[in-house]
């Protein structure tokens, strides 16, 4: 039978894409695209290409995505031949870091399927570690650029499917070991949070899911509320918030359908692509954990913000000893040093006046923290007019029995 017009079209769109995929790959091109990864993109792109067959726009965006991933994805930046998508394509995958963690959550040898794959980051490093990994991205020209650049680097287990994901699982009556869920947390143009507002739909689509895997992993936002998560999701075994230099990145929900909810919680927080610390508790025994309370004492503690995403302050109270400065401020106190805390450490000097806070920090410059003071920092350091280019000196503004007061301290580094 002959294809109709709209398949005929889509079939040609495809065939152009690969071609075109060809012609951005040639030598030529690729070194003219290092030589001018430094260069200014509208003067670039003033000049014209090169180039017969390729145009200066679609070298532009080259450019401009092996610039915007140097950091995050250094394989894929330091590989030759790597082809990008678009810039907006590159905002939501994951780094090479948290890619890498998630690789050890499965198990070695799994079947795993990714039903929403996009320039593959993940599978990549899914690959190192299982049999055999299904990437299925809906989008026909990341879906040809991630096959392509899988083949670049040297990957062989990694099959790459164009088409829906959703779809594929209810036309399959495969299972897996794993499926990971990566959605696309932008909406018609719009960034989202809640999962289901995601693309696709996981609360709508979770039944699906079940009949298809042994357990499930799904990646979301950082803002997404974890009692939201216990709430709408279902055998959940355990949540992992992963952090790089102290930022929340990822919250990856690891679902078993034989576990009952539990309210496991484990934060790392990646220092180096294989320097972490890690700090765990239980949501469930979090309640019933108490803290005690404490002016400042010798030193003081920040903790990290995946532990302040966590919220299991009682937690991190009883492990290290801490006492709390006041109910609604997270910041930790005691006369001990703990150098293995999983946050900043600082040494305490003493309470600072207003009146003292120019006089004080008029020539060097000091770190601001806030919490629960009432005012931002930016309105702190206009109001007190201080300059916030200090290394080590900080003041942390904050309440203590719903009384304002300021903290002079020294940050400790490990
Ligand atoms: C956040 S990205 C995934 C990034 C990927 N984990 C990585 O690290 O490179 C989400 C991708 O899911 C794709 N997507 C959304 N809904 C889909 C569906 N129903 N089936 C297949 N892919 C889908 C989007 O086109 C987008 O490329």
């Amino acid at each position: 039978m002959l294809p109709n017009l709209v398949e005929l079209h889509y079939m040609n769109s495809i065939d152009d894409f690969k071609e075109k995929i060809k012609r951005l790959s040639r030598k030529e091109v690729q070194d003219f695209i290092i030589e001018n990864l430094n260069e200014d993109i509208t003067r670039l792109i003033l000049k014209g290409s090169p180039f017969e067959d390729i145009s200066i726009k679609d070298i532009a965006i080259q450019i401009e995505s092996k610039l915007k991933i140097k950091k995050k994805l250094p394989t894929w930046f330091n590989a030759d031949s790597v082809i990008y998508p678009p810039k907006l394509n590159l905002e939501q995958t994951s780094s090479e870091i948290t890619a890498n963690h998630k690789s050890k959550i499965i198990d070695k040898n799994s079947k795993v399927l990714d039903i929403t794959g996009g320039f593959g980051v993940d599978d990549f490093y899914f690959s190192k570690r299982a049999k055999q990994v299904t990437h299925i991205e809906l989008n026909d020209e990341l879906s040809l650029i991630s096959k392509y650049n899988f083949e670049i680097l040297g990957v062989s287990n990694i099959f790459s499917v164009n088409g829906n994901g959703i779809d594929y699982l209810k036309n399959s009556t495969k299972t897996y070991d794993w499926i990971y869920i990566d959605p696309s947390r932008r909406n018609e143009g719009k960034k989202v949070i809640q999962l289901e507002n995601s693309l696709p739909n996981i609360i709508e689509n979770y039944k699906i899911f079940e009949e298809h895997c042994r357990q499930l992993m799904i990646k979301t936002s950082p803002m997404y509320d974890l009692n939201m998560g216990f709430k709408e999701l279902k055998g959940i075994r355990e949540v992992q918030i992963i952090c790089i230099k102290n930022e929340v990145k990822e919250i990856l929900w690891l679902i078993d359908w034989r576990e009952f909810n539990y309210k496991n919680i484990k934060i790392y927080n990646y220092k180096t692509s294989n320097q972490f610390s890690k700090f765990e508790g239980n949501k469930n025994e979090e309640i019933q954990l108490n803290t005690e309370f404490s002016l400042p004492l010798k030193y003081l503690y920040e903790p990290n913000s995946g532990i302040m995403k966590s919220g299991l302050f009682n937690t991190l109270s009883v492990k290290y000893n801490l006492k709390k400065i006041d109910l609604n401020s997270n910041i930790f106190t005691s006369n001990e040093k703990i150098d293995e805390f999983p946050g900043k450490i600082f040494k305490f000097i003493q309470i600072i006046k207003t009146k003292d806070l120019k006089k004080k920090f008029k020539s060097s410059g000091v770190n601001l923290i806030s919490r629960n003071y009432g005012m931002a920092t930016l309105e702190i350091q206009k109001k007190y007019k201080l300059k916030t280019s200090g290394k080590i000196e900080y003041l942390i503004f904050t309440k203590i029995n719903k009384t304002r007061i300021i903290i002079y301290c020294q940050r400790l580094f490990d």
